[in-house]
């Protein structure tokens, strides 16, 4: 018998907790944080790391020909998250993001070879880039 009430009890008690956690990942009033699923961390850090291969490498990454303002780990996932470009306790305020939203990044070389033209990405982009950084920065494979 105690056994059971004792099932019973933990079954109540994981539903509240699951209760709990699902409420959170609606989207809740402004400032309250969104929790992200462990599916959504890891497509948002494919998508992320997709997004600085196409749009950054050529200029931020090791292997660049040439590496411009020093920032030459745009696909280094554990010196990015670490660098000053991102602020995990105020993702808006990031230069990884503010760069791109500004329309500041990324750029494309002009007639005379240098990274002068200047390109803005879709909304849908940076906002990738947001949902990355608010998502904890979560590592890709
Ligand atoms: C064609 C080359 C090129 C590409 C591609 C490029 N950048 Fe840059 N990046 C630059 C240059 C040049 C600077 C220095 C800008 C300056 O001093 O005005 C820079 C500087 C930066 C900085 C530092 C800005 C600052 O004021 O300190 C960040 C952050 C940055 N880039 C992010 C990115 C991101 C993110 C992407 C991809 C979405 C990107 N860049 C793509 C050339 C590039």
């Amino acid at each position: 018998m105690r056994a059971k009430l004792s099932i019973a009890l933990l079954c109540l008690l994981a539903c509240l907790v699951f209760a709990c956690e699902s409420q959170q990942t609606t989207e809740g009033p402004k400032d309250t944080p969104r929790t992200y699923t462990e599916a959504e961390k890891a497509q948002l850090a494919a998508d992320f790391k997709k997004l600085m291969q196409e749009q950054c490498a050529e200029c931020h990454d090791y292997g660049a020909k040439k590496i411009y303002d020093k920032i030459d780990y745009l696909l280094d996932h554990e010196q990015l998250v670490k660098s000053k470009i991102v602020k995990l306790d105020n993702p808006e305020a990031s230069e990884l993001y503010t760069e791109i939203v500004e329309g500041e990044m990324p750029r494309k070389f002009d007639a005379d070879g240098k990274p002068r033209v200047k390109v803005m990405l879709p909304k849908a982009q940076a906002d990738l880039v947001l949902n990355w950084l608010k998502a904890g920065a979560p590592a890709w494979k």
